[in-house]
């Protein structure tokens, strides 16, 4: 496992080019196969790099990182296929360059792209970007505002966007940079229309792959496809039917407040009865561990379900795992106001294959009852197709676009 762990990390240095960097953190020259080290190299964490080219974008698959703006731009007016096609080099070009440690063409700063942090960067389309350059007949059909929850109380400042621009690495001096970088570029093909900023903990706080809590103290994403399964796979990523979008997904974006003032009042026994889970350690009510499976047809000795029928997990459980979406959940915390409340809450984004399949029958059993939205409400929405990944000739949305 260790070798293992060893390969892929060398194969992803090798592939960023911080071969040189590496070598003079360990002090030794780089050597010429796998197979000859034998010790880990010392790798200062600032210069980690995650692939850019694949099958897939990264940012999706990816272990999630401490840091996330997600950036919507609305396309100028008369900006045609031509265009955005233009535009979708430049920005691929900048995401290629940074991801790897190296700085973007006319980079104002180039000495902060040395740290690149796990850096993504990854590019979603919205229903308007579709439309512009001509190519509604590309766009899946859910790939389209959602339909209207009850438990909605959207704001046009969170809500909506031609084209997406998701942003993630353990630095958020990285985060901020590779942001200004891109959207210097964008500037004459898009405007900005929202930044929304998340976090999770700092990187290397908690041994990697632990279920992180969200900022209502909730251990959230514990049920969640697996990267590397077959489950993930059929999940996720658009199948072969999907055309030019084989290989890539979905993103639901969902700003949902957390109204902190009241969920403080509420006391353990009742946070656990809304989620169905229990606070300390994530199991289900109906007893063992955090991964095992919720018995939901235990009865209480007064012959009430162990879990409510109303609680969140109940609700949003899907039974088929190849249905499952997956959250990669950031909080947000924009401060506090002069009363002494808070902005926060959870930038919910998931990722599917099919948003009509597998994120809106959720939502809307969600919507219809969910003991959690006394306490949470959906404040912003918006939805992208996130295309294919691409080879290093090539350009994100190179397939949908030419
Ligand atoms: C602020 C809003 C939300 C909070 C605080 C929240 C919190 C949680 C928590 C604590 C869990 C249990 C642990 C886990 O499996 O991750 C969970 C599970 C889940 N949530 Fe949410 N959630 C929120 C919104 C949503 C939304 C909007 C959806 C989708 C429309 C959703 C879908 C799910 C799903 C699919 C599960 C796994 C259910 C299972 O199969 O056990 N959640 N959520």
């Amino acid at each position: 496992m260790a070798e293992l762990g060893l390969a892929v990390n060398r194969r992803r240095l090798l592939a960023g080019g911080a071969v040189a960097a590496v070598a003079a953190v360990a002090g030794s020259a780089p050597a010429a196969g796998a197979g000859t080290v034998t010790a880990p190299p010392v790798v200062a964490d600032g210069r980690a790099v995650e692939p850019f080219h694949g099958p897939h974008q990264a940012g999706v698959a990816t272990a999630p990182q401490a840091h996330a703006v997600f950036v919507g731009l609305d396309l100028r007016k008369g900006i045609g296929r031509e265009e955005v096609s233009r535009m979708m080099r430049l920005l691929t070009d900048d995401a290629r360059r940074l991801t790897q440690g190296r700085p973007a063409l006319a980079d104002t700063e180039p000495e902060l792209a040395a740290l690149p942090s796990r850096l993504t960067v990854t590019f979603g389309f919205g229903p308007g970007l579709f439309a512009a350059a001509g190519q509604a007949g590309r766009r899946p059909a859910s790939v389209a505002p959602l339909p209207a929850f009850k438990i909605d109380k959207l704001e046009e400042r969170w809500s909506g966007g031609d084209l997406l621009v998701q942003i993630c690495a353990d630095d958020p001096l990285t985060v901020a940079h590779t942001l200004r970088m891109v959207v210097k570029d964008a500037r004459a093909f898009a405007k900005v229309r929202w930044t929304q900023r998340g976090f999770r903990r700092a990187a290397h706080t908690q041994p990697s792959g632990l279920t992180q809590r969200n900022v209502m103290g909730q251990l959230d994403g514990t049920v969640n496809p697996v990267p590397g399964t077959p489950e993930f796979e059929r999940a996720v990523w658009i199948p072969a039917e999907g055309g030019r979008l084989q290989g890539g997904t979905t993103l639901v974006l969902r700003r949902i407040r957390a109204e902190m003032e009241t969920w403080d009042a509420a006391d353990t026994v009742a946070k656990e009865f809304t989620v169905g889970r229990r606070l300390a350690d994530g199991a289900p009510l109906t007893g063992g561990r955090e991964h095992d499976a919720p018995d939901y047809a235990k009865l209480t000795p007064a012959g009430f379900p162990v879990i409510s029928e109303y609680a969140h997990i109940r609700r949003a459980h899907v039974a088929d795992p190849n249905l499952r979406m997956l959250r990669r959940v950031y909080n947000y915390d924009e401060g506090v106001a002069a009363d002494g409340r808070a902005d926060t809450g959870l930038l919910f984004a998931s990722y599917q294959a099919d948003i009509a399949r597998q994120f809106v029958p959720v939502q809307e059993r969600l919507a219809e009852a969910d003991l959690l939205n006394e306490w949470t409400t959906p404040i912003g929405s918006a939805v992208f197709a996130i295309p294919p990944g691409c080879g290093p000739d090539g350009w994100i949305g190179e397939g949908l676009l030419s």
